[in-house]
């Protein structure tokens, strides 16, 4: 179901120094469908690989740390977790899942043997971290773990034990985990089998790594009741003869396939996440919104296979990749989030909501330090990105029914001729409240929005909006934060109509109650 319509296009030819557009009235009905889907939490689920210092330093800091820690684990960042209300987390990788053996990263830590992270900047690790310190931290914040296992050099036999040991009561495996301090098996639903094969996991062909899928797939088994959710290696972005092969020789073992997408088109050139002008400005939006018709074409595939949208599509990587910050380690993808990446954020989060029926999780890349991160960490200092508050904002649509609607916005024509509306939003309804969210990506003009709420009785709104003065604005350590989530008082509910004025690089989001 695609719940995004556009109509009333207006699009503006690419230029080079940006759009002089008139994005003056938008009008949004909503349209809501007993049949709609319901927006899965896993959408707003996030991705912790070993990578720089998104675990040690991000997460993890050892018991033994000055930093204030529950068992090793930052409370500063716990806490954190805790208001994202995260859903997921999906580890160790990432390109470093296929270089992990999991022996190596449980029993006595004294005892676990180094190793060279040879993918992200040749950094030396210690195993500190392993499966229980990551399962416990899962089961501690009620969060769903998902554990991405090696295929690219490990074997089916490694895997197959590892799901033993974190999941049966008993045998060899189970035997070990007691012995290692846990005795009750933890409960794993999400396993990805391979990561990127196509690439780091293995450079595989799709025909070779659908049987790789179904040779571990079958000895990845179900003990004592726990129940896996076997996910394939899907394709990287625009690859749709890889769906298109994996569905046809694999998808009938998979329950989810994956997708990575991120906002990069020149991986020599990908950018600075603090400087850059208008015209790069809106060329990220339109590479933010080509996700939707990515989804749209990987899941018409996998409608040939898979009519009754059995099998999820998973977008297990996305989020904007920037050069690193001047002066840090090439190897750690540490970069600065600013306004602009919060608005990448928020027409994601619309897309998939959008696209619910066959979109069952999405994880941003990634959770802390790296990439189009939810927090920064400095030694005991943390601070949260304008990325993070997009995902606080939108809670209320986790696990709530989505109500389709349509966006009468303005489109503009950007940089390779990509198009992209000048407002998307996104609207769902739980425990009879109903959230709508909206995008105004233009730089320099609010929006008059008018939205037809198609019968849904409201007589109470309220608002939250996070903006900036300038779109270049970023969170830093030591500084007052300039980019949070502020109470928005500016929506009118009046005649089973919603109006307000969408600011210029905003978002806002909606809640309406009886
Ligand atoms: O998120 C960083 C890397 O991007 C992941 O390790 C890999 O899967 C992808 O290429």
């Amino acid at each position: 179901m695609r719940q995004y319509l556009i109509t009333g296009i207006m699009a503006l030819a690419a230029l080079s120094s940006m759009p002089a557009h008139a994005a003056e009235k938008v009008t949004i009905t909503l349209e809501p469908s007993d049949s709609a889907p319901v927006i899965a939490k896993e959408i707003y689920g996030q991705f912790t690989e070993h990578l720089g210092s998104c675990i040690y330093g991000g997460i993890w800091v050892g018991e033994d740390s000055p930093i204030p820690n529950t068992n090793g684990y930052r409370n500063d960042v716990l806490q954190a977790i805790r208001d994202l209300k995260v859903p997921l987390m999906r580890w160790p990788g990432g390109c470093f899942a296929d270089e992990y053996h999991w022996m190596d990263g449980v029993g006595p830590k004294e005892n676990r043997p180094r190793m060279v992270n040879t993918n992200w900047g040749g950094t030396v690790e210690d195993n500190s971290f392993g499966t229980h310190e990551f399962m416990n931290l899962c089961e501690m914040l009620d969060v769903e773990p998902y554990i991405s296992g090696n295929v690219g050099s490990g074997t089916v036999e490694e895997l197959a034990k590892w799901v033993e040991y974190m999941t049966a009561e008993d045998g060899p495996q189970a035997k070990l985990r007691k012995e290692n301090g846990r005795e009750k098996p933890w409960k794993l639903k999400y396993l990805g089998i391979g990561n990127e094969t196509w690439g780091c996991g293995g450079n595989m062909t799709p025909e070779y790594y659908s049987n790789i899928f179904r040779q571990y797939s079958t000895y990845c088994r179900n003990f004592n009741g726990n129940q896996l959710y076997k996910i394939g290696s899907g394709a990287d972005a625009y690859n749709y003869e890889w769906t298109d092969v994996c569905m046809k020789n694999a998808g009938k073992m998979m329950d989810g396939i994956s997708l990575h997408y991120y906002c990069v088109d020149d991986w020599d050139h990908k950018g600075s996440s603090r400087e850059f002008d208008t015209d790069d400005h809106y060329w990220l939006m339109g590479k933010a919104y080509d996700i939707d018709t990515l989804i749209s074409r990987h899941s018409q595939i996998m409608d040939r296979y898979d009519p009754q949208k059995r099998v999820g599509l998973l977008v297990d990587e996305w989020g904007t990749w920037w050069d690193v910050e001047p002066g840090t380690n090439p190897g750690h993808l540490y970069q600065q989030n600013t306004m602009r990446d919060a608005l990448v954020a928020a027409i994601s989060l619309n897309v998939f909501n959008s696209h619910a029926d066959r979109v069952r999780m999405a994880n941003i890349a990634q959770f802390a330090n790296v990439l189009q991160a939810m927090l920064l960490t400095k030694d005991d200092k943390m601070v949260l990105t304008p990325t993070y508050y997009v995902f606080k904002s939108y809670i209320p649509h986790q696990d709530a029914k989505l109500i389709p609607l349509k966006v009468d916005s303005e489109i503009i024509t950007v940089r390779k001729g990509r198009q992209v509306p000048v407002v998307t939003a996104t609207a769902s309804e739980k425990d009879g409240v109903t959230t709508i969210s909206m995008v105004n990506i233009s730089l320099d003009k609010a929006v008059d929005v008018d939205i037809d709420l198609a019968g849904i009785k409201a007589s109470k709104v309220s608002g939250e909006i996070i903006t900036s003065k300038d779109i270049h604005d970023y969170n830093d350590f030591g500084q007052e934060e300039k980019v949070t989530l502020r109470p928005f008082d500016g929506a009118k509910v009046k005649n089973g109509r919603l109006t307000l004025s969408l600011p210029a690089k905003s978002v806002v989001t909606l809640s309406l109650t009886k």
